[in-house]
């Protein structure tokens, strides 16, 4: 099939990629020249594991386009957006700016029979309020919603193989025709069995929103865990081994620490509310407030834990914080926990280095004035304290012997929990991790 994906992101990078393995004739679209520059010589504009080398079997066999041109779509009969929905300056809404610019310079290049499937994140009823748009513009396409549940860092396989497939379509002959085109685009992964739904727009949007509020919650229900732990004197990564063991509460997404970040769960969890405030069912989603609340409280209180650690004052004290991404595997800064507490930790008279495989030159942009350093070695040397903040496995491994003679003070802050206290413990270090007595 011949497959436009408008907006080359983190979602429709991929997304294009994987639907160009799945053997079909695909042009990625995206405003953003270097973007684009970067994907037309074979190379990923960020990073996420498998991709380069997805973009370089896919490349060779001619079937995978990019262009700066939305006119490069017409000829398309599926037509992906996938362009962001950010959070808007000042409020919790979400921006949908990006979205409705695509639609509009979309419509001009659609013809008969098109289907348009949206893939961004939105609030509930823009599909529906899109679809009359497309109507009015082009009588005969139709619009169809297919949310993606991609996890960056695991990006491609997602994509690939995802756990199931939802599609959002009008009722009718447009829906069956939407459906069937969707169908055809995922034939591989259909016949290997993933499982897909065919619901209405609404609800193809809220199970987007509902899957990531769930996240969300489940992460802030331990770090609200360990605040009890740490006040009580107990142990959040045992009793979330315990608790996981259940098979209705499940351990994934049950690991205390900084909380969550990135680019979707803490924005998405806003554009929820504030959708549901506009709906008239706010009361339904305050607990996402304290969601929000208990998420943000982490940050602070590994600040003050750096300063407990740093025996009661941060100032003057070199900190060297491991880990910039909001999560391993990525190179994604966006609401970054890690940055966010390297920069207050700096702005409390400490002096910060910064190391992160992958992430540092995204960090640069976001947060100039701190100070950072690619090699982990240098970057630990002399420091009064690290902060573990993102779990990359080479921060996991890290030998507390060997780091032992590098640090001038060897205190440690174990902000994912991923390190074992005895063996750091053992090494003369004092350790401290979150919700651990
Ligand atoms: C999330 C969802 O997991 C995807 O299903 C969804 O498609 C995506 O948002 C999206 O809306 O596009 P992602 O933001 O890539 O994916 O990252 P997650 O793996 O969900 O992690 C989010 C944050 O939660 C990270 O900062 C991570 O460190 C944190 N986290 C995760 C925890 O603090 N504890 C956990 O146990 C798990």
């Amino acid at each position: 099939m011949r497959i436009s994906v408008i907006g080359c992101g983190y979602l429709g990078a991929v997304h294009a990629a994987a639907m160009a393995k799945l053997g079909h004739d695909v042009v990625g679209i995206d405003v953003d020249e270097r973007k684009i520059a970067e994907l037309k010589a074979g190379r990923a504009p960020f990073f996420e594991p498998g991709l380069p080398e997805l973009l370089t079997e896919v490349q060779k066999t001619g079937r995978l386009t990019f262009s700066t041109e939305m006119a490069d779509a017409a000829g398309a009969v599926v037509h992906f957006v996938c362009v962001g929905t950010p959070q808007r300056k000042g409020e919790n809404a979400a921006d949908l700016r990006f979205v409705d610019a695509a639609f509009t310079s979309l419509a001009e290049h659609l013809k008969s029979g098109d289907v348009v499937v949206g893939k961004s994140t939105v609030p509930v009823g823009t599909a529906a309020r899109l679809a009359d748009e497309v109507q009015a513009i082009a009588p005969e396409a139709v619009l169809a919603w297919n949310p993606e549940f991609l996890r960056e860092g695991h990006a491609v396989k997602d994509t690939l193989t995802p756990d199931r497939f939802v599609y959002g379509v009008p009722s009718g002959a447009k829906g069956e025709a939407a459906t069937a085109a969707m169908d055809k685009v995922y034939a591989t992964p259909l016949a290997a069995g993933t499982p897909r739904l065919v619901v209405d727009y609404a609800t193809a949007e809220l199970v987007k929103t509902a899957a990531n509020s769930f996240l969300a919650t489940k992460i802030s229900f331990i770090n609200a865990m360990a605040e009890v732990c740490e006040a009580a004197g107990a142990d959040v990564t045992a009793l979330a081994d315990a608790i996981g063991m259940d098979e209705r509460i499940g351990r994934k997404f049950l690991n205390a620490g900084v909380g969550f970040g990135g680019g979707c769960l803490p924005k998405d969890i806003r554009a929820f509310m504030a959708r549901a405030g506009e709906l008239g069912a706010d009361q339904a989603l305050t607990f996402l407030r304290e969601v929000d609340a208990i998420n943000m409280r982490r940050r602070a209180r590994v600040v003050e834990l750096t300063r407990e650690l740093c025996g009661g004052s941060l100032i003057g004290k070199r900190i060297t914080v491991l880990g910039a991404a909001f999560k391993p595997q990525s190179d994604d800064v966006r609401d970054s926990p890690a940055l966010s507490v390297a920069a207050q930790l700096q702005l409390q008279g400490a002096t910060v280095t910064v190391t992160d495989p992958e992430a540092l030159a995204n960090a640069k942009q976001r947060f100039p004035e701190l100070s950072y350093e690619p090699d982990t070695k240098t970057a630990i040397a002399r420091a009064h304290a690290l902060v573990l903040l993102t779990e990359w496995q080479e921060y996991r491994e890290l030998d507390p012997a060997a780091v032992g003679n590098q640090v001038d003070e060897k205190n440690v802050l174990d902000g994912r929990n991923v390190l074992d206290p005895g063996a750091w413990r053992q090494a003369g270090w004092t350790y401290k991790g979150i919700g651990r007595p």
